[in-house]
């Protein structure tokens, strides 16, 4: 029996299983049974799992927090729309909003030290995705997603918003200073 010539018996699921097939076969589900234990292993052993800490809350409810957090660590403005630059308290919380299409405000981080940073949108569903270092989250209405980092190195990071969300999705940029 080959691949390429159909089979010469009709009742080809009736002839027995061949050598080779079999160890296909054996190969395939002991790889995808590895794969399968991996999943947990990586989820216990791996460096980059995110923080699975979510917690409900409304666009409003939300927008107050990140308000007080912003009226309260800002430190100056930038770019032409005024974005506040805000000094995430050490080993405390900073608040980033998601709304069409901007990302507010500018998270001012420290070197070695590890930050609570709470995600949410105020509309739709957005993307956080961090460049360079390419950290993905999704950022969902209704939902705070807490995620503890700590900044190994300093310079200037971007968030690209990479979940589309309308027409000006491409111009939806943020930043994170790292000194
Ligand atoms: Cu926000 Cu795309």
């Amino acid at each position: 029996m080959s691949a390429i010539l159909p089979p010469a018996d009709r009742l080809w699921w009736k002839q027995s299983i061949d050598k080779t097939e079999w160890m296909w076969i054996f190969l395939a589900f002991t790889w995808a049974m590895i794969m399968f234990f991996m999943m947990i292993y990586w989820h216990i052993n791996g460096k980059q799992n995110l923080s699975n800490e979510v917690y409900k809350t409304t666009p409003e409810a939300f927008a107050a927090k990140a308000e007080k957090f912003i009226a309260a660590n800002t430190v100056r403005t930038e770019t032409e729309q005024n974005i506040p630059v805000v000094k995430v308290p050490e080993g405390g919380d900073g608040y980033l909003v998601a709304s069409l299409w901007k990302w507010s405000p500018i998270l001012e981080l420290e070197k070695g030290k590890t930050y609570k940073i709470h995600l949410s949108s105020m509309d739709y569903q957005h993307g956080f995705s961090l460049q360079p270092v390419n950290i993905n989250i999704q950022v969902l209405p209704g939902y705070e997603h807490v995620v503890k980092m700590t900044p190994t190195q300093s310079g200037t990071y971007a968030i690209v918003c990479n979940e589309y969300c309308g027409i000006g999705h491409h111009t939806m940029l943020g930043r994170i200073y790292v000194k």
